[in-house]
């Protein structure tokens, strides 16, 4: 049998030009070795590989493309590690900050010890609600989502998790204005990239449309920024994740529909426009 080490040295070889990146391979180890973290994988690699024909065809599924994250169904997001299938966004690293940002932000404004209502719109995996929830165990935290399949796995996260957070399925706002849930925070990761050239192939092949794309006609965007009053008992804090191309658009929406508010939008690490926080008094 090839030894851990042998088998990387392989795939390595073989992915060169093809993008396929070490920590991808020594996430694949882990899982099948049963490894606790990748720093085992470092530890035993001179030992034998369990089961070298899987890590071959699961190398061959990176070769052409396919995110790590959809070979091993899991993810990691601020430290939860979550179910991801077809059905789901892989939840990024963007999205990371913007919970961050959201629990520097939040505070500005309210005591976050306070059972603040709190509603992720479009959850997918539910990595955001999962984070928030964990980060301030006092906010009632809940989820929505269009798509029922994106809804069972976040119900599933959400279960391993042992987290008490609600799910509904339904467009944008709209469950909330159904159950009659008045909302202190609604934040939102909506389909914001502008067209599928933009998308990476992996991420055009791989990851759902319904997840992806920014329809100016059908959006969560507006849709929220509409009919947020409908949801606001007294002030209400958005925050959304944005792509820097649509701030004109987002500007145009919030003197549409909104009064009384303050908005702030922020950068990613990268420097892009990434976030916008708008507080409604
Ligand atoms: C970019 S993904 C974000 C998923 C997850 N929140 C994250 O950050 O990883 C957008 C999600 O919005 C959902 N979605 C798209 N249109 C929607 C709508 N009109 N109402 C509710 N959810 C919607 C999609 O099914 C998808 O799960």
């Amino acid at each position: 049998m090839p030894t851990i080490a042998e088998e990387i040295s392989r795939a390595l070889r073989l992915g060169k030009d093809k993008g396929v990146l070490a920590v991808d391979l020594r996430l694949l180890i882990r899982a099948n070795e049963g490894f606790k973290d990748q720093m085992d994988v470092f530890l035993h690699r001179d030992e034998e590989m369990k089961d070298p024909a899987l890590f071959r065809a699961q190398v061959e599924r990176l070769l052409s493309g396919e995110p790590v994250e959809l070979i091993l169904g899991e993810a990691e997001f601020l430290g939860h590690r979550l179910k991801v299938t077809r059905d789901t966004l892989i939840p990024r690293g963007e999205t990371e900050e913007l919970v961050a940002l959201l629990t520097q932000i939040a505070p500005r404004y309210w005591d976050a010890r306070n059972f603040l209502v709190c509603c992720d719109i479009g959850t997918g995996s539910g990595a955001i609600a999962i984070a928030l929830k964990a980060q301030f165990p006092n906010w009632v935290v809940s989820g929505t989502d269009i798509s029922q399949a994106a809804l069972e796995v976040a119900r599933e996260n959400i279960e391993s998790e042992g987290l008490p957070i609600r799910l509904f399925q339904g467009d944008a706002l709209e469950p909330l204005i159904r159950e009659n849930i008045a909302a202190d925070i609604i934040v939102s990761n909506p389909p914001y990239v502008l067209s599928p050239e933009e998308a990476q192939p992996s991420v055009r092949d791989y990851e759902p449309s319904s997840a992806l794309y920014f329809n100016p006609d059908d959006n969560i965007y507006e849709k929220v920024i509409r009919d947020v009053r409908k949801v606001k008992k007294g002030a209400l804090l958005l925050a959304f994740e944005i792509d820097p191309g649509l701030k004109d658009y987002l500007d145009g929406l919030m003197s549409r529909y909104l009064s009384d508010y303050e908005c702030t939008y922020k950068e990613d690490l990268n420097g892009f426009l990434r976030f916008l926080f708008i507080y409604l008094r």
